[in-house]
Formats: C-alpha cells, structure tokens, sequence
C-alpha cells in the first residue's frame, strides 16, 4: 500500500466514523418538530462544523433532500462548513461598534492574522468571524475571543490578547 492509499484510507476511516456518530445524532432528534436546525447545533458542536459528508446522513435521517439540508447549512452564518481553527475570534460589526472604529478593527484583525472573514491561516491557529452585537454595545469596538469578551478593543490590544491565546494550549 502506498503512503497515498494509507492517507486516503484514513481519510475515509474518518469519513465513516463521523457518519456513524452523525447517525448516532440524528437518532436522537428524530420525530421533535423543526429538528433539522438543532440537529445541525448538534452536528457543529460534535464536530466543530457541518462538514459535507455527513449531510446525506441528516438529509436521509430527516427525509429532507441533501439540497435542503445544504441550503439551510448555507444560509446560517453560524453554521460551519470546514473546521475552525484552535481559537474563534468573532469581531461585532453592529452599529454601536461601528460608530467606535469596528470597521478599522476589523481590518487590523484580518491583516494582523492574515485571514479573510470565516477564514483559518495555515497554522490553524484562529478563525475570524464578523458578527453582528455581542451584547456589549456601550464598550465597543467588541471582540470574542473563544468564550470571552473583550471591550473597547484597539488594534493594540488585539495583538497582545491574540498573542496570548496563541500561546495558551487549545
Ligand atoms: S454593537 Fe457591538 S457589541 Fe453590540
């Protein structure tokens, strides 16, 4: 066996298992009503996104067409289609965080980290998202980092908190 067949064998081992859990899963929601949204909840927080594979298996499980499913997993800025990177950094963007400087912040973070929106840089070290208000409006511009929030952010600051979530372990 090739060391290419090995990786594709494991590859599809990896497919197999997430489509058996993801079997697993839809077992659990079937019959609630509305179940495909917090069925794909389910997925994302099992996988850390809905990837392509399994898609078949909700859309067999919830006899819904594959299109169906990938629509709804497309139209929900939350939903994932490819693994995050260790860290999530989500910018606001809302109006409150605009009129302090989001926009700039933004670009800062993008430049500062060399991703676009929802992208991951090749050391996978962070996935920047734009949201739309975290709630800490009086103390924009706002940022996430993973679970906590970070008020009145420069781009100063930014590098210093991201450099510390660099170095922390995942
Ligand atoms: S507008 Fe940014 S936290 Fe609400």
């Amino acid at each position: 066996m090739t060391g290419r067949e090995s990786l594709a064998e494991t590859g599809q081992d990896r497919d197999w298992e997430m489509q058996a859990r993801a079997r697993a899963i839809v077992a659990e929601h079937q019959g609630q009503p509305g179940a495909l949204l917090p069925l794909l909840h389910a997925i994302q927080a099992e996988f850390g996104c809905v990837e392509p594979s399994v898609v078949p298996v909700l859309a067999e499980g919830l006899n819904l067409s594959v299109a169906e499913v990938h629509g709804v997993v497309t139209f929900y800025h939350d939903l994932r289609h490819a693994r995050p990177g260790r860290h999530v950094i989500k910018v606001c963007q809302a109006e409150a965080c605009q009129a302090v400087g989001a926009d700039s912040l933004l670009a800062h973070v993008r430049r500062s980290l060399g991703v676009d929106r929802g992208g991951t840089p090749p050391d996978d070290a962070f996935t920047v998202d734009v949201v739309y208000c975290l709630g800490n409006c009086a103390l924009g511009p706002t940022v996430m980092i993973d679970d906590v929030v970070h008020g009145r952010v420069t781009p100063a600051r930014f590098d210093a908190l991201a450099d510390v979530r660099r170095r922390a372990a995942p």
